[in-house]
């Protein structure tokens, strides 16, 4: 199965289900602090997607996940489920939000901080954005896939942290993970060769201490073979004529 071209109306609907996307982590925000715990946090954006947005949470169901958000806390790398264990000063959590609106999927991730981060947490968090930013920078027709990995792998490695293998952007739109695989690795120059009309999403996990992964017995949670603090942010996003549109940026989110 080839890279699926998005023609303007699909477009118009991947705008959408993106900018909904992106609604809702400004809508849990103001909930993700000390005491809370992840089911809460997870019942409140069920509710707010369902009731407020008339659309639907990708996460749940699919491929047997339980729950309609991930929260990923501390080492863990993603598709954390959420539980009843509450947040603490100190943490660093993952959420991540896909939702389907009219038959269109959006995906986007971003760190928070429970309370005052310390030196490691904000470093990491801070970096894995930075990586997120220098990957959609390199987005535009005739850029290649590898283009976009080099540039997160060299970033994040110079800086002394490594990038996870095991898990990799994707291809979006009615379907929540369609080709190509957006590695966050490899070579400028080489794979899919961007055109106008593709969404795909851009996702680096990156670890402070060594890159390697191992799942949890839940069959979902990732985590950190070492333990280290992982981070990850995510958007989705659509090559343009000129270059990049993020179709999950928040408002008042300054992408530099
Ligand atoms: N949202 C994740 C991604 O960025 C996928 C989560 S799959 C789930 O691709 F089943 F864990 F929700
Ligand atoms: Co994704
Ligand atoms: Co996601």
């Amino acid at each position: 199965m080839a890279v699926k071209i998005k023609n303007k109306e699909q477009i118009n609907k991947m705008r959408i289900a993106g900018k909904l996307a992106a609604d809702v982590l400004i809508m849990i925000a103001p909930y993700v602090k000390a005491g809370i715990t992840t089911n809460t946090l997870d019942k409140i954006c069920h509710d707010y997607i369902i009731d407020v947005q008339d659309a639907i949470p990708a996460p749940l169901n699919y491929h047997g996940f339980p729950k309609s958000i991930c929260t990923s806390v501390n080492h863990q790398v993603c598709h954390g489920i959420p539980s009843e264990k509450k947040l603490k000063k100190g943490d660093i959590i993952n959420i991540d939000i896909t939702v389907i609106k009219d038959g269109f999927h959006g995906d986007t991730s971003q760190m928070f901080f429970i309370g005052k981060p310390n030196v490691a947490a904000k470093r990491i968090c801070n970096l894995a954005q930075e990586a997120l930013y220098i990957g959609i920078k390199k987005v535009k027709p005739g850029a290649y896939l590898g283009d976009i990995g080099q540039a997160v792998q060299v970033f994040a490695e110079s800086n002394h942290c490594s990038v996870v293998r095991e898990y990799c952007g994707h291809g979006i739109g009615e379907a929540f993970h369609e080709e190509p695989q957006v590695l966050h690795y490899g070579k400028a120059g080489t794979g899919v060769r961007l055109e106008e009309g593709m969404t795909f999403t851009i996702e680096p996990m990156i670890n402070i201490g060594k890159r390697h992964v191992r799942q949890l017995p839940d069959k979902w949670t990732v985590v950190t073979k070492d333990h280290s603090l992982s981070a990850q942010w995510e958007h989705t996003l659509l090559v343009t004529k000129t270059g990049v549109e993020i179709l999950t940026l928040r408002e008042g989110e300054i992408f530099r």
